[in-house]
C-alpha cells in the first residue's frame, strides 16, 4: 500500500504505448517519422491488407522483429519493473507495445494486448508459437504443420485485443490507473482512463505532449517517459 495524492493505493494498472519504447530508438506509429507515416496502416494492419499483399504485410513485420535485437530497454521499463517487484500491492502491466522491451527490463508480468512480434498465429490449428525466422506465405506452422497459413501473432484493426476481460477486471478495482506514451487515440486502451476513473481510480497521464485524452486524467506530467517513469515510481516506492 502506498499513500498517494491523498489516497492509499493498494491496486496499480499501468498502460504504456509506443512513447515508452521510443527513447530505445523503436519509432512509434503517430510521431514525426513514426511507422504511419511511411505506411497506411489500413495496407499493413487489417486482416484485409494481410489477404491483398501478404508479402509487404510479412515484410513490415520481420524488419521490425529484426530490428528488436538491435534496441535496449530504458529506464523508463526497468522503473516500471522495480515498481512491480517492490510495490507491497498489485502492479498489473499492460502494454499495447508488441516489442519485448517491458521482458527484458525486468518485469515477469505484461499483458500484450495487441500481441507480440515475436509470435506467430496459425490460421489453421489456432496455435501460437515463437518467431524465430523470417516468414513468408509458405511458411510451416510448427504445430500442425501446414504452410502458409502463419500471420504475426499481433492484433490488427478490426481484430479484439487480446486478454480484454482480464483487463476491465483489473480497471474496475485498481485505485491507480497510470497511462504512459500513448496517444489515446486507438480504441480500446484509449478508454480505459475513463472506465478506471468511473470505478474510482485516480488517474495519472505521462506524456512527451498533450495526448487526445489528457484532459480525461487528474494528473498529466508532460515529459520524457525516461525521466517522468523513474519520477513517478520512485514517490510511490517511497510513500509505501
Ligand atoms: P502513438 O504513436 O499513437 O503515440 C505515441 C505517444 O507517445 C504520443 O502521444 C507521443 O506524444 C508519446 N511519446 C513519444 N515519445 C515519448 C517519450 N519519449 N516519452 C513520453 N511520451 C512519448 O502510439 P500508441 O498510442 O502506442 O496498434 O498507438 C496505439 C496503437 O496504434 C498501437 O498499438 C498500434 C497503432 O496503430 C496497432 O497496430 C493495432
Amino acid at each position: 500500500m502506498a499513500y498517494f495524492r491523498n489516497r492509499f493505493v493498494q491496486r496499480i494498472v499501468v498502460l504504456t504505448g509506443a512513447g515508452i519504447s521510443a527513447e530505445s530508438g523503436v519509432p512509434t506509429f503517430r510521431d514525426k517519422d513514426g511507422l504511419w507515416e511511411k505506411h497506411d496502416p489500413m495496407d499493413i494492419a487489417t486482416p484485409e491488407a494481410f489477404a491483398r499483399d501478404p508479402a509487404l504485410v510479412y515484410r513490415f513485420y520481420n524488419e521490425r522483429r529484426n530490428k528488436l535485437s538491435s534496441v535496449q530497454p530504458n529506464l523508463a521499463h526497468t522503473a516500471l519493473a522495480q515498481l512491480q517487484s517492490h510495490f507491497p500491492g498489485e502492479v498489473f502491466l499492460v502494454t499495447q507495445n508488441v516489442d519485448d522491451l517491458h521482458e527484458r527490463g525486468g518485469s515477469e508480468q505484461v499483458c500484450h494486448m495487441h500481441g507480440q512480434l515475436q509470435a506467430m498465429l496459425c490460421t489453421a490449428c489456432n496455435s501460437s508459437s515463437p518467431a524465430t525466422v523470417d516468414y513468408n506465405s509458405i511458411s510451416v506452422c510448427p504445430a500442425c504443420t501446414s504452410r502458409g497459413t502463419l500471420r504475426p501473432d499481433v492484433v490488427w484493426f478490426g481484430e479484439i485485443p487480446y486478454f480484454i476481460e482480464e483487463i476491465e477486471t483489473q480497471l474496475a478495482s485498481c485505485d491507480l490507473f497510470i497511462a504512459i506514451g500513448t496517444s489515446g487515440l486507438v480504441y480500446p486502451a484509449a478508454g480505459f482512463v475513463q472506465h478506471a476513473r468511473l470505478c474510482g481510480a485516480t488517474t495519472v497521464e505521462i506524456n512527451r505532449e498533450i495526448s487526445d485524452v489528457t484532459e480525461l486524467f487528474h494528473h498529466q506530467r508532460q515529459g520524457l517517459a525516461t525521466i517522468e517513469v523513474p519520477g513517478l515510481v520512485r514517490e510511490l516506492l517511497q510513500q509505501a
